[in-house]
């Protein structure tokens, strides 16, 4: 080896020169990067909503301001996983097609509490209410703050179309009609309401389809 001639750029080269090893590895990892996730932008699944799957209206998307308000997503999950584990207590995994209307993505990466992504229409609006303004009163042992304030607040004015209209510039297809009607949804509503309307619209559109796939093991 010693008294071999050294090529230029043999494997010894890229192994005994840290430069060349840190330019080497960012150029596999980028192009490594581009090949997983160019795709995913013009992938029919990832792009196009789930069978169902509509635009949140107005007083669950200003529910889902909320839950962003409150740090909701610090402590919940919102993406059921392709392990049986998961599907079994959470229900159809989720599909790309379900966050699609989703800006930003709520999937978070803690779980202090359960995942939330199929939590509408597990329970009661009225059970949301009581958990919300006391969770122990419902859950003994449970850690979750209470959100005692949302019951007190009024949305009514909120700049919901606004909201909406950016939304749109986004591609999100609110009609003109939906976000002209929407403050008429926000009448008399709390913060309350709107958070238990966000919850009870979670994972419920797109159930049937991702049931179907978890049935035909595809995503
Ligand atoms: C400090 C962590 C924490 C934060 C922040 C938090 N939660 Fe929770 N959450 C929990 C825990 C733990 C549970 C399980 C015990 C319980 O039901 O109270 C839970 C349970 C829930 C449940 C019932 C889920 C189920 O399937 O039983 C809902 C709904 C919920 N949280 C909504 C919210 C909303 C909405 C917010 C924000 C306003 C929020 N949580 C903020 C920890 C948290």
């Amino acid at each position: 080896m010693a008294n071999e001639k050294k090529k230029f750029f043999s494997h010894d080269t890229l192994e005994t020169n840290i430069g060349w090893m840190i330019i080497a590895s960012i150029l596999v990892v980028s192009f490594a990067g581009l090949v997983q996730i160019v795709p995913l932008f013009f992938q029919h699944s990832t792009t196009q909503p789930t069978e169902g799957v509509k635009p949140y209206e107005a007083l669950q998307l200003v529910g889902r301001d909320l839950y962003i308000r409150e740090g909701c997503v610090g402590c919940h999950s919102q993406q059921i996983r392709m392990l049986q584990s998961e599907v079994q207590r959470y229900g159809p995994y989720s599909l790309a097609g379900e966050f699609v209307y989703d800006y930003p993505f709520l999937w978070g990466s803690k779980r202090t509490g359960p995942d939330l992504a199929r939590v509408g229409g597990r329970y009661s609006d009225e059970w949301h209410r009581v958990h919300l303004r006391n969770p122990r009163d419902l859950v003994k042992e449970s850690n979750m703050p209470a959100y005692p304030w949302l019951a007190q607040n009024t949305v009514e004015g909120a700049d919901v179309q606004a909201r909406m209209r950016a939304l749109r510039v986004l591609g999100v297809p609110y009609t003109d009609e939906q976000i002209e009607t929407a403050p008429a949804q926000l009448k008399g509503k709390t913060e309350e309401d709107a958070m238990v309307a966000y919850l009870q619209s979670l994972g419920v559109a797109g159930r049937e389809a991702a049931a179907k796939a978890v049935a035909e093991g595809s995503r």
